[in-house]
């Protein structure tokens, strides 16, 4: 195959950020993506339905004119969220769906939740009201390696959550196991999950040996070689239960570069090109469409889109580093030559 023409996708989990860094990225997802579930972890976190109004607000203010982009935003939970307050979110169409980042996580998860239970009532309404909960599925424990969070949440708390709450719609976020991989193909219709590209193309070895590479670092971290090749197959399966959400989560070159760098691979300017080369390997070219562009408005119980991309097959040279509205920031596959890119 040399050219592919789709759907055109959405990116189903995206940090874009705030200022003038976000003004920088969003054209580079907007080109590619109709729509974007945009995570809330700004500092202060997007918390509120009139904080997710006024953000919407700031990122559509920065899509080139004539583009045809519209952001998903979702409510940051906290110990304190307010139940009425995000079921009027999701009613009154500000809210998509309910981030959960377990406190300490990551990236800005400070405010996170302390403890599921304390959400029972939110979940409880959000169950009803059908608005989806999108996971950072990691334990945040001392005494669980890093490498063994993801597994440790589906035990301790994805587990008996989907079993307590059998009809939320759950989205499994950015998922790196083999563990997770089995636990959504076990589970029902109403768990789903979303897969990066840089999970698809590196393992640990990819962030360790040789150096340490701190471009390769995000969390959850790369694990062993099997967990990719699991993933690269549920990617691959045909399964409806996966789909496009790329992470890309931009930061400044030299808090990536430091002594304690930061968690987070910004692939927006070349996304559908990375996860084109995994489908290509894979020979799976013929399952990409469902991926990038049904799996996921379909879950969320979203119109497909209607307009067309296409793809052809030829060689694109990603840069070393890209000025982002005056943050250098170091790309996914930075000075590598990817197989395929966006036509027109
Ligand atoms: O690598 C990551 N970066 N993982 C996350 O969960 C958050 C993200 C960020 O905000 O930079
Ligand atoms: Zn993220």
């Amino acid at each position: 195959m040399e050219s592919l023409t789709i759907r055109r996708p959405d990116d189903w989990h995206l940090h874009f950020r705030d200022g003038a860094v976000m003004h920088g990225v969003v054209p580079y997802t907007a080109r590619q993506f109709a729509r974007a579930i945009v995570m809330p972890n700004l500092s202060p976190p997007v918390t509120t339905t009139a904080l997710g109004a006024a953000y919407r607000d700031r990122i559509l203010a920065a899509v080139p004119q004539g583009v045809d982009f519209t952001p998903l935003m979702t409510c940051y939970l906290t110990d304190n969220t307010d139940a009425g307050d995000i079921a009027h979110g999701f009613a009154s169409g500000v809210f998509t769906a309910a981030k959960l980042y377990p406190a300490g996580a990551t990236t800005n998860s400070d405010s996170g939740v302390t403890d599921i239970r304390r959400l029972d009532q939110v979940l409880e309404r959000m169950a009803e009201i059908g608005m989806p909960l999108c996971i950072h599925g990691e334990v945040t424990d001392h005494d669980v390696d890093v490498f063994d969070r993801e597994a440790v949440f589906i035990e301790r708390t994805l587990a008996p959550l989907v079993a307590r709450l059998p009809q939320l719609k759950v989205i499994f976020e950015h998922i790196t196991t083999e563990d997770a991989v089995q636990f959504v193909d076990g589970s029902g219709p109403g768990i789903g999950a979303t897969i990066t590209p840089q999970h698809l193309h590196l393992n640990r070895n990819a962030m360790l040996v040789g150096g340490i590479r701190p471009h390769a670092y995000c969390l959850p971290v790369a694990k062993r070689e099997k967990h990719r090749l699991a993933l690269r197959a549920a990617a691959t399966s045909g399964s409806t239960k996966y789909f496009l959400g790329t992470d890309s989560a931009p930061h400044a070159r030299e808090a990536k570069e430091s002594a304690c760098g930061c968690a987070g691979i910004f692939n927006a300017p070349f996304a559908l090109e990375t996860y084109l080369a995994v489908f290509d390997e894979e020979r799976a070219l013929d399952r990409f469409e469902a991926f990038a562009s049904e799996n996921g408005p379909r879950f969320y119980g979203l119109p497909l889109n209607e307009a067309r991309i296409s793809l052809e097959r030829a060689e694109v040279k990603v840069p070393e580093l890209l000025d982002v509205n005056g943050t250098m920031i170091v790309p996914f596959h930075a000075g590598e030559t990817l197989g395929w890119r966006l036509a027109g």
